[in-house]
């Protein structure tokens, strides 16, 4: 790949996905679509620039582009202090917020292959245990990999994947089959997944409000400009005692003032600068 050839394709994929690959990861996009490019029996990246922006399979070969570009780890438990913070601080307060409405919803965006929404399900099933059958949940999971979301959809682990997972969790949400681990159908159906790109803040308008949002190590490959983005349409469709999480080595303190980060160490996660200190209202769409 030629450095110019580098510079327009990432060009392109940024003004599609707000993903920026800075120089240092040229590397990244020649290792991935090298093998595109034979694929399609094209000589260079030229042409698979021209066939990715000007042919008729142009929607087809972004959402094949992004399978193969993104960086897809995540594992179930994953930041297990952070997650502590949400099931023992976070969600019970919002439970006791919305213990009239019985209704909480959580978006888990960028989740890649699942385990981040689940692993949200379990906290939530585990918590409100026989409560459960009183409560309206609604977690959803989206990424712009629909390849990833397969996976999500299955349901069907890995040991990786359950790299962080205590044996009780296993035990009790996960039957072992073959050597992967299948989830059990009652967390399953807790959780939807939807492709979703995070630079089209118009379709995440049409979600409506969430109580919880979770957007974790995806901000670092995004620029200021697409961080600002993302964070602008979180402040619109979080509600306004809503919580966000983002990663442990992420921070949106230089792109927004919309949000107050809580001090809760190990929390990494913010309230809407208006009403940091509070907790009232509910989620409505
Ligand atoms: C490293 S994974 C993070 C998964 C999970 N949130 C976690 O922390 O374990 C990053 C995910 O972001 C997704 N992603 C990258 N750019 C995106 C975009 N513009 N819109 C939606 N998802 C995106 C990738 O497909 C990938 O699955």
């Amino acid at each position: 790949m030629t450095d110019q050839e580098f510079a327009r394709l990432r060009d392109v994929i940024y003004k599609r996905s707000g993903i920026h690959f800075p120089d240092n990861k040229k590397y990244i996009l020649e290792s991935r679509l090298g093998h595109r490019l034979h694929e399609l029996d094209l000589e260079n990246f030229d042409q698979y620039i021209a066939f990715l922006t000007m042919g008729p399979y142009q929607v087809d070969e972004f959402q094949e582009m992004f399978n193969r570009i993104t960086i897809n780890e995540t594992s179930f438990f994953r930041n297990e202090a952070q997650l502590q913070v949400f099931e023992r601080q976070i969600l019970p307060e919002l439970l006791e917020a919305r213990k009239d409405l019985k209704r909480i919803r959580i978006w888990s965006a960028a989740c890649s292959t699942g385990e981040e929404p689940y692993t949200l399900a379990i906290l939530v099933h585990r918590s409100l245990g026989v409560r459960l059958a009183d409560w309206r949940i609604e977690i959803l999971g989206t990424d712009i990999s629909e390849r990833a979301l397969k996976v999500a959809n299955g349901g069907i682990y890995t040991n990786y994947a359950m790299r962080s997972t205590s044996e009780l969790i296993k035990r009790r949400y996960f039957t072992e089959e073959n050597g992967q681990f299948r989830l059990s159908d009652e967390i399953r159906e807790m959780v939807s997944f939807e492709l979703h790109n995070l630079k089209d803040s118009m379709a995440a308008k049409r979600h409506g409000t969430w109580d919880i949002i979770f957007c974790r190590n995806v901000l670092i490959y995004f620029d200021d400009q697409m961080k600002r983005l993302v964070t602008n349409t979180f402040a619109d469709v979080l509600a306004k005692d809503g919580t966000l999480f983002i990663g442990h080595s992420e921070n949106i303190r230089d792109v927004s003032d919309a949000f107050e980060q809580l001090p809760i160490p190990q929390g990494f996660c913010y309230r809407h600068a208006s009403c940091a200190g509070a907790l009232s209202g509910g989620a409505s769409r």
